[in-house]
């Protein structure tokens, strides 16, 4: 088992490189499933979580070359409909490859996708938009089967704008016959990536990022370059490490407007905040004031950036309130805070945290994704050493973040344990 040691207490200054988009690489690389071509993608994130996509990819009979930064792919000798159950329950996003897989083959197996425990998160969404698509159901010993013998475009209307079932559905109606439009899409800049790479493949696409989304139907696509949007998540991490550290940063490599709500609720919290095109400089003030926050669908705030704000705001000076609107369990790191002396209370949807002068180290325990590197802010915050166990789920959507906190000053190591 990986664990994170960190020696708190240090507060954070520098410069630091934004990654590549997680939630936007794993659409993106599902994408290169439909021209049966070479495709080219450039800042793809070297996390657990592309591992898998790509491992995934492999067995399904695509040629990968991986060249840092770059990687290369060909689809076009893929063999497979079946996507192999151990990586399937690895992660929710392998969902995606079925509305690529549809889309290009008109059939797929598959088990239910895993992922992080913060709700019950099921693929209703997905599998009647297929149903909707003309696409036969069946599910047999825990496998889905879905079969048709054409995709016919139609109209669609989300119960809620999920972004998996929008990057699903488009997927699966890029080669379709006929116009597909979507209403009630999620808008989420990362639906807006997958679109522009599809687009460079030839895809008909209108109105990603909107409300409404209209795809037809195309014969053939072809191969195409594309360089993934930068991770909008892992940016609002790294300020709000640097603003529970006291400190001050600037981010390159950064898409401000994807982070129009977090800057926002950073600066109302007292934060000193300038933008360019591509930069973000952040300056915290001694103390933080307290927030409200609601999660809710782009361009609300996210609900990814939801658990690391609760772990800055346990030292502001006063009580914030958090509303976590999307998933019905993102608190379970709440419990991990409270070990270090955060002071936070829940009753359903509603998080109270009365800030505190002062965290404490402690050893605390990785819940999730985002819960994780929560921890990893507040064992920055606290003093001591704070160890911060299982870290494997940290490991899953984050590039290098213990290079890039140290790069800033701070004092995260890694150990392994039997
Ligand atoms: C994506 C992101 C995730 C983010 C989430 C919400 C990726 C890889 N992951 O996840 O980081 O937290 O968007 O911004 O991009 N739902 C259903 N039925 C469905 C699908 C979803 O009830 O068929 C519910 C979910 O349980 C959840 C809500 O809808 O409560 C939002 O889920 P969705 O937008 O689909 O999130 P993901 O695509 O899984």
């Amino acid at each position: 088992m990986k664990s994170y040691i960190i020696e708190g207490g240090k507060r954070l200054e520098g410069t630091v490189k934004v990654s590549g988009s997680k939630n936007a690489s794993l659409p993106i690389l599902a994408a290169t499933i439909l021209n049966g071509n070479s495709n080219r993608l450039y800042n793809v994130p070297d996390i657990r979580d592309t591992k898998i996509t790509l491992e995934i990819l492999k067995l399904l009979g695509c040629k990968i070359k991986r060249n840092s930064g770059k990687i290369e792919i060909n689809s076009k000798n893929i063999t497979k409909t079946e996507i192999v159950d151990h990586l399937m329950r690895k992660m929710r996003s392998t969902v995606i490859l079925a509305g690529a897989l549809l889309g290009r083959f008109k059939e797929v197996t598959f088990s239910y996708p895993g992922g992080c425990d913060i709700g019950s998160r099921p693929i209703d969404l997905h599998l009647n938009a297929f149903k909707k698509l003309g696409v036969e159901i069946t599910e047999e010993a825990g496998f889905i089967k879905c079969k048709a013998n054409k995709i016919i475009g139609t109209n669609i209307d989300l119960d809620f704008p999920s972004v998996g079932a929008t990057e699903n559905i488009i997927l699966a109606t890029v080669l379709s016959e006929g116009t597909t439009v979507i209403n009630n899409a999620a808008m989420e800049p990362e639906i807006v990536d997958l679109a522009n790479y599809l687009k460079k493949m030839g895809a008909k696409i209108e109105g990603a990022g909107t409300i409404s989304i209209t795809i037809k139907g195309v014969k053939k696509l072809s191969g195409a370059s594309y360089n993934i949007m930068p991770d909008r998540i892992e940016a609002g991490t790294l300020l709000c490490a640097v603003a529970g550290s006291g400190g001050s940063v600037t981010l390159n490599d950064v898409n401000p407007n994807h982070l129009s709500a977090v800057i926002n609720k950073l600066e109302e919290c007292g934060c000193e905040i300038e933008i360019t095109n591509k930069t973000i400089f952040l300056k915290a003030p001694k103390r933080l004031k307290p927030l409200e926050i609601k999660t809710m669908p782009y361009p609300g705030f996210p609900t990814d950036l939801q658990q690391i704000f609760s772990a800055m705001l346990t030292k502001a000076n006063g009580t914030s309130i958090i509303i976590e609107n999307i998933f019905e369990n993102r608190y379970k790191h709440l419990a991990e805070l409270r070990k270090m002396g955060a002071k936070i209370t829940t009753e359903g949807k509603t998080a109270i945290i009365s800030g505190v002068r002062k965290l404490n180290s402690a050893t605390t325990v990785c819940t999730d994704l985002r819960g994780g590197a929560a921890l990893v802010i507040a064992g920055i915050m606290a003093k001591g050493k704070t160890k911060i166990e299982d870290i494997d789920y940290i490991l899953r959507g984050y590039e290098n973040i213990d290079a890039k906190l140290n790069s800033l000053g701070a004092k995260v190591k890694i150990i392994e344990e039997k």
